[in-house]
This record gives structure tokens, C-alpha cells and sequence, in this order.
């Protein structure tokens, strides 16, 4: 039998089991990796402030998904209210932690919730944050149409994240480690088309980030 597009790009998608049970080990160890000065920390830091330099442009209710450990949280302009959700309660008890230590006045909320099944009502936000996010969740077309649905028309989603070469040596390594990638909970073989090709939004910015255009911020405007 012949498999719609969608179909055909969720066959072989990252399921919440997996998910849960990579961020649950992740979760201590999630800042001194990803959230550090040096290395892999030092390139996630370059898309998490390419991000939140675009949405403090912006004004009013900040929806991020997958906030994580909450690594963005004290970045955000004071002026926006900002709600958190993730799936993983381990990684929200850190994000919870720095809340409190912090003191983060902006930062109105941090649940547990999927972000392909989101409890806020329509149109309750003016921008969503999606942050090293799209390429993990387990079903990223479901996330996608909640998104639209959330965001106020004229509201922008800007993300940031690996997407999958076009071709090429780049494109073959990431084919070739997927295996590898899904049971560390991300796929490395993700086309930016994906977020891309969605009628209710129109995509104002697409730009790959220094160093090496490993990740690209991607603007979309909801029509
Ligand atoms: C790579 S981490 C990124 C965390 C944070 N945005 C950052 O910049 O460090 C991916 C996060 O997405 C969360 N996640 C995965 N699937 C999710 C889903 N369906 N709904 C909500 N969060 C999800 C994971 O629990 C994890 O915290």
C-alpha cells in the first residue's frame, strides 16, 4: 500500500519511550554538555541567542517548546511573559530549579505537557520558541499544526536546529549515523522542508548559523 508523505516521513520516527528515556539521562548531566562555554555547549549557545535575539524583538506571550533545562529562560526581555512545556519532567525539575534560584520574574510557567497536544487554547500566543526541539519530538507534523494553532495570525515561530544536508559527504555521514542519533534521542537525517512546507505559515527568515552552518534559524509568520 502507498503511504501519504507524512506516512512515509513518520515511519521511522522517534517514539516517546525513547524520548523520555534519553532527556531522563540527559537531564543531569544536560547544562555541563549542551549549555557550556566550550564546544558542542559553546555552538548551542550561538542558536539558542540567534533565537531569543529575535523574540525579544517581539512583543507579549512567549510560548517555548521544549524548554528543557531552561538554558534560555534568563535571556528572554523582561517586557515578555513567558510559558515553558516539556515532556520530560526531569528535564522541567532543573528548568524549575533555575526559575527559583534565579528568580526569573518574566516566566509565568513551566509544565509537562507534548507539544503535539498542547492544552492552551487558541490563538494564546504571539510567538513560540522552538529551540534544537523540531528534530526530536516524535511526531514534528502534529507539533507543527499545534504551533499553528497557538500562535495568534501574524505571530512568529522562530527555530533553530540541525536540518539534514541536501547531499553530499555531510548528507551521507548523517544517513549514516542515524542509528546511532535516534537512540540518543535526534535525528540527524531531518530536512528543513519539514518545518518548511506548511501553508499557515509563510517563512520570513532562513539562515544558517556560523560557525559551519551546522544549525539554521528558520522565521515563519502564521498567514
Ligand atoms: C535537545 S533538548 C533542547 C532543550 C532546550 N530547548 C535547549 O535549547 O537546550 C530537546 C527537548 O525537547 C523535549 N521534547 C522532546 N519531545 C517533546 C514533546 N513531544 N513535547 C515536549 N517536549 C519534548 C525533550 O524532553 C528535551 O527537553
Amino acid at each position: 500500500m502507498s503511504q501519504t508523505p507524512a506516512q512515509s516521513a513518520d515511519r521511522d520516527d522517534l517514539d516517546e519511550t525513547t524520548v523520555l528515556s534519553a532527556y531522563r539521562r540527559w537531564a543531569p548531566v544536560y547544562d555541563a554538555v549542551f549549555g557550556g562555554k566550550f564546544f558542542i555547549g559553546a555552538l548551542f549557545g550561538i542558536g539558542r541567542r540567534a533565537v531569543v535575539e529575535a523574540v525579544n524583538r517581539l512583543e507579549g506571550k512567549v510560548l517555548e517548546l521544549g524548554v528543557g533545562t531552561g538554558l534560555s529562560l534568563p535571556a528572554y526581555d523582561r517586557r515578555l511573559r513567558l510559558t515553558g512545556i516539556d515532556l520530560c519532567p526531569h528535564m522541567l525539575g532543573v528548568a524549575r530549579e533555575r526559575v527559583a534560584r534565579e528568580q526569573l520574574p518574566h516566566v509565568d510557567g513551566l509544565h509537562q505537557m507534548d507539544a503535539g497536544a498542547l492544552t492552551f487554547a487558541d490563538r494564546s500566543f504571539d510567538a513560540v520558541a522552538v529551540m534544537f526541539v523540531i528534530t526530536v519530538v516524535p511526531h514534528p507534523e502534529q507539533v507543527m499544526a499545534e504551533i499553528a494553532r497557538v500562535v495568534r495570525p501574524g505571530g512568529e515561530v522562530v527555530i533553530v536546529s540541525h536540518f539534514a544536508a541536501d547531499g553530499g559527504l555531510r548528507g551521507l555521514v548523517e544517513r549514516l549515523i542515524v542509528p546511532v542519533t535516534r537512540k540518543l534521542g535526534w535525528r540527524s537525517d531531518f530536512p528543513a522542508a519539514r518545518v518548511l512546507g506548511h501553508d499557515e505559515f509563510e517563512a520570513v527568515e532562513v539562515r544558517p548559523l556560523r560557525p559551519f552552518g551546522l544549525f539554521t534559524l528558520i522565521r515563519l509568520r502564521r498567514r
